[in-house]
């Protein structure tokens, strides 16, 4: 996954390359490292570890360069070490790069180069693409723009890249293919690139996303050029960022992640914000108004997603059936992309991602556009990869999201998908117009209520104090609640590290049930609702085995409050909105856990926040 940035102008990088590195730590903190150019020398710092322990590494030297490009790695061909962490050098030390992706061919271009003397000293795919490079550029005499150029039309695989040259300390060249890559144009001739917008947000608002196979020369003189593959020459689309500087920063909170569950009642806010007409009690979606007759005769919704969006996608898959009567099916993009899926001319393709990067997403898009599939997008990052390959979509303005863990981007999918469904409900005629008011206006209430549940972040801490030695736990949860009992599984073994899993409520009694006793915590959502009787059963057969109760209820509840050990209440709310207030406690209970176990919630280990490999 990997962040990359570069930076080349007239002020000294060093400063901006740490601090551009900090913010794209999300996306990946194996190791880090920076190469720069100091009195016509390559200087390169590098370690195992975070920024800052780059920091620590870093001497005088090379404090002064204007002209420079910093790595922060997550792993895929080699383990974290100094040696692994990018930037690579190619064979005569003049070449530098950095990488974000995978080379796939590299062990055949590896071979060949070994051949023709080349020497490697990292177990990386990354090392090879720089000989490469240089092999091309020595043996075909050209420039490294070309070299770059020509090496990428072998290269299969996903790259983004910077490449610095010694000799040529007035240059950067950038290329990518599926890897994200944003170069930013200052007032002063000063280039800016990075994996995403937020290293480049306080230094310019105009940038150029830079789209796949193609290859970007920055020069001190000569400015930006852009090539593609076949070395035709491209037209820069110069493109003003929305994005706030205060919106990536932690605004007083320990970590981005319980800022960024706070932050909920304004995120949700933000996600219908423009879109509820109260009045008239519907939901306006331009990205369903424009394809209105492909959405009123849609004979089934496929949905692909990953991770905490695919249970974003399996509430979707209530609320669609629930509210427009169009089938759905949700599938792991990973998993859908491999298959050979039967897509039909009247399916819809939704496909969710916080990030709008995630490759196997894409792939997944990918393959189903080939099928002819329409695809809609809901994404959080304005501009993301996926945002762009989809034919429609709806954003869901949850602002950035740093903490690895997805906390408010989902409460803001289920909050955008939510209003599709009703939406789609209204264009079908599947739902009364009485139904849809009541549901538009009890939406439009929501952030009050989560308000309302972020009040139980003590209570929460306190039931996390007694749980937070467990080595297990098991989520439960029926029909709405389902989804979310995953989500909050799932939450709790990314920061915590505890193993926990999620089921349908009925399930338990087909296997789970026998992991119940005494050391067993089992958290239910058990809000009043169609199957709130069921769940109540379930409690008590969790109960008859000395199972430990957590449970998340409708405020006023008497009945699971007289069997459980906790009971954490939320407000009353309908049945299809119940997962965007259960999820929040959810979150809150793995936060204070991971905090008591001394885990960094924002950047959990082996993780990343935007994952651009399969
Ligand atoms: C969420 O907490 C996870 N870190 C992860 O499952 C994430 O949701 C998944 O990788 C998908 O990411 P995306 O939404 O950016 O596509
Ligand atoms: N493949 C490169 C490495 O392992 C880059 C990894 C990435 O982008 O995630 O170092």
């Amino acid at each position: 996954m990997c962040g990359i940035v570069g930076f080349i102008g007239n002020e000294p990088v060093y400063e901006k390359i740490i601090k551009g590195l900090s913010r794209l730590e999300y996306r990946g903190y194996d190791s880090a490292g920076l190469a720069v150019i100091e009195n016509n020398e390559l200087l390169v710092r590098k370690c195992k570890g975070k920024v800052a322990d780059l920091q620590n590494n870093v001497g005088s030297q090379v404090l002064g360069s204007t002209i420079g490009i910093g790595h922060t790695r997550w792993a895929t061909h080699g383990v974290p070490n100094d040696v692994n962490a990018h930037p690579h050098f190619g064979e005569n030390k003049n070449i530098a790069l950095i990488h974000n992706g995978i080379i796939e061919n590299y062990a055949s271009l590896k071979e060949a180069l070994i051949g023709r003397g080349h020497h490697f000293v990292s177990e990386t795919d990354t090392e090879v693409l720089v000989h490469f490079i240089e092999d091309i550029r020595d043996s075909e005499q050209v420039s490294l723009f070309e070299a770059v150029r020509m090496a990428l039309t072998e290269v299969v695989g996903a790259y983004a890249i910077v490449v610095l040259d010694q000799s040529n300390p007035d240059e950067l060249i950038v290329a990518k293919k599926s890897s994200p890559l944003v170069i930013g144009i200052g007032s002063n001739d000063d280039y800016y690139i990075a994996s995403d917008a937020t290293p480049i947000i306080e230094y310019t608002k105009n940038v150029v996303y830079l789209n796949d196979e193609e290859v970007a020369k920055l020069n001190r003189r000569e400015g930006l050029t852009i090539v593609n593959i076949q070395n035709q020459k491209q037209t820069p689309y110069i493109q003003e960022l929305e994005l706030k500087l205060e919106a990536i920063e932690k605004g007083g909170y320990d970590s981005f992640m319980l800022k960024e569950i706070h932050e909920q009642p304004r995120s949700i806010q933000d996600s219908f914000r423009g879109r509820l007409n109260l009045k008239q009690g519907v939901v306006k979606m331009s990205g369903i108004d424009d394809h209105e007759e492909r959405w009123k005769n849609a004979g089934r919704i496929v949905v692909v997603a990953c991770g905490t969006s695919w249970h974003a996608g399996l509430v979707a898959e209530y609320l669609f059936e629930d509210f427009a009567r169009i089938p759905v099916e949700v599938e792991y993009a990973s998993e859908f992309r491999y298959r050979n899926p039967v897509l039909f001319t009247d399916d819809i393709v939704i496909a969710i991602s916080q990030s709008g990067e995630t490759a196997d997403t894409l792939a997944a898009i990918e393959l189903a556009k080939e099928k002819g599939a329409f695809i809609f997008g809901v994404c959080n990052v304005v501009g993301s990869t996926i945002s762009r390959a989809t034919h429609s979509g709806a954003y869901t303005h949850a602002g950035p999201e740093i903490g690895v863990a997805s906390t408010k981007a989902f409460t803001a999918q289920v909050t955008v998908l939510f209003q599709m469904a009703l939406a789609l409900a209204e264009k079908r005629g599947t739902l009364s117009s009485g139904r849809l008011s009541r549901l538009v206006a009890e939406l439009n209430s929501l952030p009050i209520k989560i308000t309302e549940v972020l009040k139980t972040n003590e209570q929460v801490e306190q039931i996390a104090q007694i749980y937070k030695n467990r080595s297990n736990a098991l989520y439960l949860g029926r029909g709405y609640s389902f989804p979310v009992a995953l989500e909050g599984a799932l939450k709790l073994k990314e920061i915590s590290y505890i193993h926990a899993e999620g089921y349908p409520a009925a399930e338990m009694k087909h296997g789970p049930i026998a992991l119940i006793d005494e050391n067993m915590p089992v958290i239910v959502i058990a809000t009043e609702g169609a199957s709130y009787e069921k769940v109540v059963s379930n409690i008590q057969e969790v109960k008859a085995r000395k199972g430990q109760i957590i449970a998340i209820v409708t405020e006023g509840d008497k009945t699971v409050k007289a069997m459980a050990d906790h009971v954490i209440e939320i407000p009353r709310t309908d049945d299809s909105l119940v997962p965007i207030l259960s999820a929040v406690p959810l979150q809150l209970f793995s936060y204070h856990v991971a905090i008591m176990r001394g885990c960094n919630v924002d950047q959990p280990r082996n993780l990343a926040k935007s994952v651009t490999v399969e």
